[in-house]
């Protein structure tokens, strides 16, 4: 009885086999069919291999989201070199709040405005830096493996014998989550009780000069392989009263890939500059002035890949595909060369059709010879 279902099971297993073992001596191959299976072949190794690639690849996947993060501070990182002397200006930041933001962090160094030729063309990142025109420029996120640094900061070499007639003001702030203004202006800040003023008065208008170069500016997490939109900037004013400003939004970013996860903040600008003139009614305060503002909306970049049970199923796609196609393409090109050849070879099937046409005519033929084999 056992015995009985066993084999039972057997069969019923037996039946379902789809891939049924055809004896050597069936299988018929042909010129075509080879020619077939090894363009099929070249095709499956080609798509292969290029999907290979594919798997190989990682990609950004971006999404947006609200920023539900308002209680943490934001840092302001900067290093920018005016050419006047560090004791004619002074830089701060005050917010939307109206609230002076104490500015310790900031250093004054007195340097050298203009570059020696080896630091201009010192250039580890990107072979050229920004002394375009273009005024709006977004950020550009580089996912480099070296670090991204501009000639200045990291190779400064100030020849000894000239005057430091620039100010490099660099370091970093942390600010509130509220649009702002950073500004650079004639005279160390003073706070005040409504807002705050600048010491303007002592310094002459003559040494006035708002020609700045920016190596840095970023806001959060300084990253590696991240490129800033104003890093590499320069301006030179050939007026004394020179007002530049840079409008700025940043939006917060959290960034995810193989190497760096971190929380930072992109940003796009927009640039003006203009002369300031009393006289032909082109009012304002000479400086350099950054109006930032910060975006409700968050981005995720996250790095991706394919997983690779994704990339073995897209292979056994590519593989069965090919092979099917390939097949049912040959059967149907091997059945169309069999209709256009029969059709001119009339002979073939004319007398078949003959024979179901007039089938009772010639039914009697069989009968005669049977009749003549007794
Ligand atoms: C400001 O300084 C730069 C660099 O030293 C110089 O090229 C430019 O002529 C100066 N501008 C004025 C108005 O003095």
């Amino acid at each position: 009885m056992r015995r009985l279902n066993r084999k039972k099971a057997l069969n019923f297993v037996k039946e379902l086999d789809a891939f049924p073992k055809v004896p050597e001596s069936y299988v018929e191959t042909t010129a075509s069919g080879g020619t077939v299976s090894v363009l099929a072949f070249t095709a499956m190794a080609l798509l292969a291999f290029f999907e290979f690639f594919v798997y190989r690849d990682t990609w950004m996947k971006y999404e947006y989201e609200v920023d539900k993060d308002f209680t943490s501070k934001l840092r302001i990182n900067i290093d920018i070199t005016v050419a006047m002397r560090c004791q004619f200006v002074g830089a701060d930041v005050l917010d939307l709040a109206e609230t002076m933001v104490a500015s310790d962090g900031l250093q004054y160094e007195p340097v050298i405005f203009e570059l020696s030729p080896q630091q201009r063309t010192h250039d580890t990142c990107t072979g050229t830096y920004y002394t375009t025109s273009n005024k709006n420029r977004a950020n550009i996120v580089v996912i480099s493996n070296g670090v991204c640094r501009f000639p200045f900061t990291s190779c400064r070499e100030d020849d000894p014998t000239q005057p430091l007639n620039a100010c490099r003001i660099h370091g970093h702030l942390y600010v509130t989550k509220v649009a702002g203004n950073f500004h650079i202006t004639v005279g160390k800040a003073i706070p005040h009780p409504r807002g705050h003023a600048h010491l303007a008065a002592l310094v002459s208008h003559e040494t006035y000069n708002f020609s700045h170069r920016i190596d840095h500016l970023s806001f959060g997490e300084e990253i590696p392989g991240i490129l800033n939109p104003l890093d590499g900037t320069e301006k030179v004013s050939a007026d004394h009263n020179q007002m530049f400003q840079y409008f700025i939004t940043i939006v917060p970013t959290k960034l995810q890939t193989y190497k760096v996860s971190a929380d930072t903040h992109q940003y796009s600008v927009t640039e003006r500059e203009r002369v300031i003139n009393h006289a032909v009614g082109s009012h304002g305060v000479s400086g350099i002035f950054m109006k930032y503002d910060i975006s409700s909306l968050m981005v995720k970049v996250t790095e991706q890949h394919m997983p690779f049970w994704q990339f073995l199923v897209r292979l056994c796609g590519i593989i069965g595909g090919i092979f099917s196609t390939t097949g049912m393409l040959h059967g149907l090109v091997g059945f169309c060369v069999d209709v256009v050849c029969c059709r001119f070879k009339l002979g073939v099937y004319k007398p078949k059709s003959m024979s179901v046409f007039d089938g009772h005519v010639n039914s009697r033929s069989p009968l005669l010879s049977e009749n003549a084999e007794h």
